[in-house]
């Protein structure tokens, strides 16, 4: 059975101290409630990622991501951080091509290629970032469009590095508005997925990549969203800045799990 993974994309929130307090809670928690196939991540802003670390660093099962990494190894980027920075903290993962990232920063395929090539020499785990917008989505071309989003990306690494990756299909028009795919449309589009990652990796491998749902993931809606088959767990903004609401959300899949 592929693991299940609950995150956390805090984003461009919190103080140090909030963060830190958020942290502690989550870990005290989850300590507390451990389950051998169910992840926890959570991603802090850059400024936070150590302290949260230390949180949960001694919590099995309980990791950390970085929500963007350069794709150069160093030099003359006033103002990035590389993929080597972040593992130097103890940080296991990175969140790749989110579509903020695509949209405000134009991050390209071409960019997000390198970007998880970085990543992986690394050893960091790339939380792969797809999703169509509204405008795609009522044009018919969402297929098309996630198609080309892994087809440049993670479709054209070593077959060797995809048991690495975790993908999460974040439809543009559900983040962060309160519109959630609908547990029908998350599963028909998390096998397309699945499907394009088979077509280039294989059958056996494509079964064992998690797909985790983003966009609007909340208490009330995330068991019938993890009641799907191909539904791995969730990438979830808004509801991870408060600490009940990202718990029981943890506690859907669990429940699901038990
Ligand atoms: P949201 O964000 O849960 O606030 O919709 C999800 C994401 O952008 O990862």
């Amino acid at each position: 059975m592929r693991r299940k993974i609950i995150a956390g994309n805090w984003k461009m929130n919190k103080t140090a101290n909030e963060a830190a307090a958020l942290a502690q809670e989550l870990a005290v928690h989850v300590k507390m409630n451990p389950h051998p196939k169910v992840e926890t991540l959570i991603a802090p802003p850059f400024p936070f990622l150590q302290t949260c670390v230390r949180s949960v660093s001694e919590i099995p099962g309980f990791h950390v991501a970085a929500q963007n990494c350069h794709q150069e190894k160093s030099g003359a980027f006033t103002g990035e951080v590389s993929a080597e920075m972040i593992a130097s903290l103890g940080v296991s993962h990175v969140i790749i091509g989110h579509s903020e990232r695509r949209t405000f920063y134009g991050e390209t395929n071409e960019i997000l290629k390198a970007k998880l090539n970085a990543a992986i020499e690394q050893n960091l785990i790339p939380v792969f970032c797809v999703g169509e917008t509204l405008e795609e989505r009522n044009n018919h071309r969402q297929v098309l469009v996630i198609e080309e989003q892994l087809q440049h990306t993670v479709c054209q690494l070593d077959y060797a590095h995809l048991r690495q990756i975790v993908i999460a299909y974040e439809p543009v028009w559900a983040i962060g508005t309160g519109l959630t795919a609908t547990p029908e449309l998350a599963q028909e589009m998390h096998v397309v997925i699945r499907n394009i990652i088979s077509k280039s990796f294989g059958h056996g491998s494509a079964e064992t990549v998690p797909i985790l749902y983003g966009g609007s993931c909340n208490p009330k809606n995330a068991a019938s969203l993890f009641a799907c088959d191909d539904v791995d767990g969730a990438l979830i903004g808004g509801a991870s800045l408060n600490a009940n609401d990202f718990l029981t959300i943890r506690n859907a899949m669990l429940l699901k799990m038990a």
